[in-house]
C-alpha cells in the first residue's frame, strides 16, 4: 500500500503532515547512509577495552552496570479479562516475554510484575478492572514497605487502548500501558520500568497479526485451544468500542494459521476454535485468487467498501479442516453479513467442522438494528436462519442481544422478545446496553433508557431464554451425542465434555467399550458416544455408551432415527 495512505490512515492526520512525514520517511539518501553506519563498528567496539574482572567469558564495558547486561529473571502474573480475543493475545505475550526470559508464576506472592489483560466493551467490565486495581496497588505498597522489592503494574488489551496515557494519571501504580497491537514492544516497555519510569505504547497498526508468533499455551493440559485469524474491526456498529480498541480489520496469512493448527494437532489438542471479532470477513490478500469475489448476500450492506481478492472464510476452512478429521473445528465471532452459501456448504460437509453458527442479531427492531447501524432488518436475519437452516438442518445457533439502546420503546423491545422466541438459539449473551464514548451512539443518541428498564428488560429476556433453551434441551432427552471429555466436574467426580453444539454434557466416569473390543476408562481428549437422559436450560446429563471417533460417529450414523441428523 502507498505509504502516504498508510501514514494518514495510522496517524489520522491531515494530507500536509502526513506528507511531511511520508518525505523523512522516504528519503533515499539518509536510508543508505544509515545502513552504511549500521555495517561499521558499533559504540560498543570502541569502548570494550578489557575482560570483565569478575566473569572473564563477558566482554567488559566499563559504563554499563552488568547486572543490566544479564536479563533479570522476572515473575509475571497474568489476569485476563474480557473475550477469548484476550486469552489467546495473553498467550501471544506470554511467548513473546518468555522467549526474553520471563517466567510464568500463578502466586502473586512471587509476581515481580502484573499483566492485566483488560475489557472495555461494557462499564461493568471496567469497574471490575478498577478493582482489582484497588488491590494491586496495596499489594505493591506493602511489597515495597515490607520486603523492599519493587513490582511493577502493567495494563494490556482494549482498555489500556480506550484510556491511554490517562489510565497512568487515574491510577498513579500503573507503570506499563500497552494496546493490542503493542506487545512485541512488552519488553522494552518493561525494561524502561527499571529506572523507575512509567511506559505506554496505544500505536494501532493495519497490519500486525503476530503471525509468527506461536502463542504458549496457558494451560497446557487443555485439549482444546484458540487460534487467532484475524485482528480489528471495520464494522463501527454505532454501539461498539472495539473498532477503536482493535483498530482496523486484518487477516492473518492462511499458511501460518494452517500451521498452527498441525502443531497443535501434533500437541494432542483436538479441538480449535478460530477466533477474530468477525472471522466470516477473513481474508488472506496475500493470496491472489481468480475467483470473482461476490459482494455481502443480499438484505446485508456494510459501512465499508467490499473487499476483493485474496482467500477468504470458506477457504480457510476448507483447508483447516484437511489438517486432521479428527479435530474438531469451531469459530467465532460470526457477523450475519458474511455467511455466503460457500462457508455454509464446508460447514454442512466437512464432519469436523461443528454445526453452530453463532448470528449475533443484536436486536429483533429494524429501526434499533438501523440505529445500531448492524446493516440488516429484522427480515433480512430471518430469511438467512431460515437460509441456514436449510443448507444445515442439524445447525446449533446462538446469538448476542443488547436491551435498552438508544431511543429503544417497549414496542421495539418486543420485537426482540419475539424474535428469541422465533428462533430457537441453543446459547444467547444478553446485555442491557453501556453507552461508550467515542463511538457513533455516544456522539448522535442519547442513553434515554433508564437504569431500571434496561434491568427489566434484560430479565425478561433471560426469561424467554432460559425458558426456551430448558425446552430445545428436553428434546435431546434419549438421542446420542458426541462428546468431546474435557474434564472432571470437581464437585462430584463426573465427566463433563461439549456436544456438536456447544452444550455442556455431564455423566459418569468408568471404563466403556472401545473400538477393540475390550473395554477402558475414559480420559480428557477421548471422543464418547453418550446417550442424553437428563436436560437443564444450561446443561445435559448423559449415560456413556462407547469409545468413538469423530469420523466413525458421522460415518456410521449408527444412533437410530432419534440422533442428530447430519
Ligand atoms: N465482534 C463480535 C463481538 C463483539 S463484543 C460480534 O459482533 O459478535 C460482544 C458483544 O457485546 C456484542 O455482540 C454485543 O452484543 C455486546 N456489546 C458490544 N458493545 C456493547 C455495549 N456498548 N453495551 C452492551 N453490550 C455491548
Ligand atoms: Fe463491535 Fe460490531 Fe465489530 Fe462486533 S461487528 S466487534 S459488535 S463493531
Ligand atoms: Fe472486550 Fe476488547 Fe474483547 S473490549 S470483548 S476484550 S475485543
Amino acid at each position: 500500500m502507498n505509504i502516504l495512505l498508510r501514514i494518514q490512515r495510522l496517524t489520522r492526520l491531515p494530507n500536509k503532515k502526513s506528507l511531511e512525514i511520508c518525505k523523512r520517511y522516504t528519503n533515499n539518501d539518509r536510508v543508505s547512509y544509515k545502513n552504511k553506519i549500521k555495517s561499521g563498528p558499533g559504540l560498543k567496539e570502541f569502548i570494550i577495552g578489557n575482560v570483565d574482572p569478575v566473569n572473564t567469558d563477558v566482554p567488559y564495558i566499563p559504563y554499563l552496570r552488568q547486572n543490566l547486561l544479564i536479563p533479570k529473571k522476572r515473575k509475571i502474573y497474568f489476569d485476563v479479562y474480557g473475550c477469548q480475543m484476550n486469552l489467546n493475545d495473553t498467550e501471544i505475550v506470554w511467548s513473546i516475554l518468555k522467549n526474553e526470559g520471563f517466567e510464568k508464576t500463578e502466586n502473586e506472592e512471587d509476581a515481580d510484575v502484573f499483566l492485566v489483560m483488560t475489557c472495555a466493551i461494557r462499564e461493568g467490565a471496567e469497574t471490575k478492572i478498577w478493582h482489582r486495581l484497588d488491590h494491586l496497588r496495596g499489594f505493591k505498597r506493602r511489597a515495597m514497605k515490607n520486603k523492599n522489592r519493587p513490582v511493577k503494574i502493567g495494563i494490556l488489551g482494549c482498555m489500556a487502548e480506550r484510556l491511554k496515557e490517562k489510565l497512568i494519571e487515574k491510577e498513579k501504580s500503573v507503570d506499563v500501558v500497552a494496546g493490542p497491537d503493542s506487545y512485541r514492544d512488552l519488553p522494552r516497555l518493561l525494561a524502561l520500568t527499571d529506572n523507575g519510569q512509567t511506559a505506554v505504547n496505544v500505536l494501532l497498526s493495519l497490519d500486525e497479526t503476530y503471525a509468527d508468533v506461536v502463542p504458549v499455551r496457558l494451560n497446557q493440559d487443555c485439549i482444546s485451544a484458540f487460534i487467532s485469524i484475524m485482528r480489528g474491526c471495520d464494522n463501527m456498529c454505532t454501539y461498539c468500542i472495539v473498532p477503536f480498541t482493535r483498530g482496523r480489520e486484518r487477516s492473518r496469512p492462511v499458511d501460518s494459521i494452517v500451521e498452527e493448527v498441525q502443531q497443535l494437532a501434533d500437541q494432542g489438542v483436538k479441538e480449535v476454535t478460530l477466533l477474530g471479532q468477525n472471522v466470516n470477513s477473513y481474508r488472506d490478500i496475500s493470496k491472489a485468487t481468480e475467483k470473482t469475489n461476490t459482494s455481502v448476500a443480499k438484505g446485508f450492506r456494510t459501512v465499508y467498501k467490499n473487499k476483493k481478492g485474496g482467500l477468504r472464510f470458506a477457504d480457510l476452512l476448507d483447508k483447516v479442516s484437511s489438517v486432521d478429521p479428527e479435530m474438531r473445528i469451531r469459530f467465532t465471532a460470526a457477523h450475519p453479513k458474511d455467511f455466503p452459501d460457500e462457508v455454509l456448504q464446508i460447514i454442512s460437509e466437512r464432519p469436523n467442522i461443528c454445526k453452530m453458527l453463532h448470528l449475533p442479531a443484536q436486536s429483533g427492531s429494524t429501526a434499533v438494528l438501523d440505529r445500531m447501524r448492524r446493516g440488516y432488518t429484522r427480515e433480512a436475519y430471518l430469511e438467512l436462519v431460515d437460509h441456514v437452516k436449510s443448507c444445515i438442518p442439524a445447525v446449533g445457533l446462538s446469538t448476542d442481544m443488547i436491551c435498552g439502546f438508544c431511543g429503544e420503546t417497549e414496542e421495539e423491545f418486543e420485537e426482540t422478545l419475539s424474535l428469541m422466541e422465533l428462533v430457537d438459539y441453543n446459547t444467547a449473551f444478553l446485555f442491557p446496553y453501556s453507552m461508550r464514548e467515542k463511538t457513533t451512539a455516544y456522539r448522535r443518541y442519547e442513553d434515554d433508557v433508564p437504569d431500571h428498564v434496561k434491568k427489566e428488560r434484560h430479565g425478561r429476556l433471560l426469561e424467554v431464554y432460559r425458558r426456551k433453551s430448558q425446552t430445545l434441551n428436553e428434546a435431546e432427552v434419549g438421542n446420542t451425542h458426541l462428546v468431546l471429555v474435557e474434564g472432571v466436574v470437581k464437585k462430584t467426580g463426573q465427566l463433563y465434555g461439549r456436544n456438536e453444539v456447544y452444550m455442556k454434557v455431564v455423566f459418569d466416569e468408568g471404563e466403556i467399550m472401545s473400538d477393540d473390543g475390550g473395554k477402558r476408562a475414559m480420559r480428557i481428549g477421548d471422543y464418547v458416544a453418550v446417550k442424553i437422559v437428563g436436560a437443564k436450560s444450561s446443561v445435559l446429563s448423559g449415560v456413556p455408551l462407547c469409545h468413538t471417533s469423530l469420523s466413525e460417529f458421522y460415518r456410521e450414523r449408527i444412533w437410530g432415527e432419534n440422533s442428530i441428523e447430519l
